[in-house]
């Protein structure tokens, strides 16, 4: 199978949509700047930092990531993680793909859960692996069905593929069935790639539970520079593993198709982590103020939508209870400027069809908001929803 050989599902849709006017589906935080950053620094007293920044070497990086940046990104997690438990990659993306190309061999077989994002699909696809799907559902809140998950175990499977917290729907595992994964996956000597890039968002920090590698060996957890903290553009993710056998096989596949990350980018990232949580209470401020509109919006207009509050990050799956499916709808707002992702980008099955992402992670949601109650009030007649 060769890399180009399926669709990106989201790809039409975004090189037709660069200069939208409303984008109310973005997920990443509202984009951090670079003198917002020196801001930060600068008052947590981090002259040190910024003159790293200023003076930096614009020569190849270390293999992995460099050792200061490995040891702020280990503070992240518990004991059980050290600077030597961690990869950095030129973003999470990257990581997610090397990291199963360097893992699986064609004919193993993986599990992946769905719907999710396109790439950890698409990664086990390019590995030669074969994969099952366990279709998540909001009839259990989205959560994941540990028996359908060994049911789909067999001999040969090597990955089990999560995204917690999850895109689209915005929820969060429950530890309980965390830990009744990790004892499924440690009796099938199976490994667990738990997509991560939406935590530290958590609406209420009490809900956010241990990252899979700090709960087992067998876990390999992914995080990104560009969710919590707006900051894509440093190009910064990473992988966390306990293993040192495959943190060994990660630093080799690394070398051999990313060679480094960039330096300037990795200071960066330093920068924000030293100030995580004022960044990351700026970008959850505007979360909490846009959900109280969305909350408002769709209980006045209940009629037609169901929306189940998320439990963290940027995203949120509605599901439209009109005449058109998610998809249909999606295409109608795209008339209107308005960009939202249909179930289609999920590869959705029939149960989802009316089902839509938004995003309001972002501080131009409110208008996209106002533009998408505008477009329902014009059709709610046609549609047999008069006021
Ligand atoms: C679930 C998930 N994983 C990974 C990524 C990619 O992260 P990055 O932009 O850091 O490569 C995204 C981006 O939308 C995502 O939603």
């Amino acid at each position: 199978m060769h890399l180009l050989d399926n669709p990106i599902r989201s790809d039409e849709l975004l090189v037709k949509t660069v200069n939208i006017k409303h984008r109310f589906y973005a997920s990443s935080s509202e984009p951090l700047s670079h003198r917002e950053l020196i801001e930060f620094a600068k008052a947590n007293a981090d002259e040190q930092l910024i003159e790293l920044y200023n003076d930096h070497s614009l020569g190849y990086a270390d293999n992995g990531g460099s050792l200061d940046l490995r040891q702020e990104l280990a503070t992240l997690y518990g004991h059980e993680i050290g600077a030597e438990n961690i990869v950095v990659f030129p973003g999470a993306q990257t990581g997610m793909t090397i990291t199963t190309q360097a893992l699986l061999h064609p004919g193993d077989h993986a599990i992946v859960v769905t719907p999710s994002y396109q790439s950890l699909e698409e990664g086990l696809k390019y590995a030669g692996s074969e994969f099952t799907r366990v279709v998540l559902s909001p009839d259990d809140n989205w959560q994941l069905n540990i028996k359908e998950v060994a049911a789909a175990v067999r001999k040969n499977t090597r990955y089990i593929v999560l995204n917690d917290p999850h895109n689209p729907s915005g929820a969060l595992l429950k530890e309980k069935v965390k830990r009744e994964l990790v004892i499924l996956a440690e009796k099938n000597d199976v490994l667990i790639f738990s997509d991560e890039v939406y935590r530290l968002l958590e609406l209420n920090s009490n809900d956010r539970s241990k990252s899979i590698t700090e709960m087992t060996s067998n876990g390999i957890a992914l995080g990104t520079m560009a969710k919590p903290f707006g900051a894509g553009g440093m190009c910064i993710g990473w992988v966390a593993c306990q293993d040192k056998i495959i943190v060994e096989k990660l630093l080799k596949a690394q070398h051999l198709f990313a060679v480094c990350v960039s330096r300037p980018g990795e200071i960066q990232a330093m920068m924000a982590l030293r100030s995580r949580d004022k960044i990351i209470a700026k970008n959850l401020a505007i979360i909490y103020e846009n959900l109280k509109l969305l909350e408002q919006y769709f209980s006045r207009n209940d009629d037609l939508f169901e929306w189940m509050p998320p439990q963290a990050g940027g995203t949120g799956f509605v599901k439209f209870k009109g005449p058109l499916s998610g998809d249909e709808l999606a295409e109608e707002l795209l008339e209107e400027e308005i960009l939202v992702f249909g179930s289609a980008i999920f590869d959705c099955d029939e149960k989802l069809k009316q089902y839509f992402r938004i995003g309001f992670s972002r501080r131009t949601m409110p208008a996209a908001l106002k533009a998408f109650e505008l477009f329902i009030e014009e059709r709610r007649a046609q549609w047999g929803h008069p006021r």
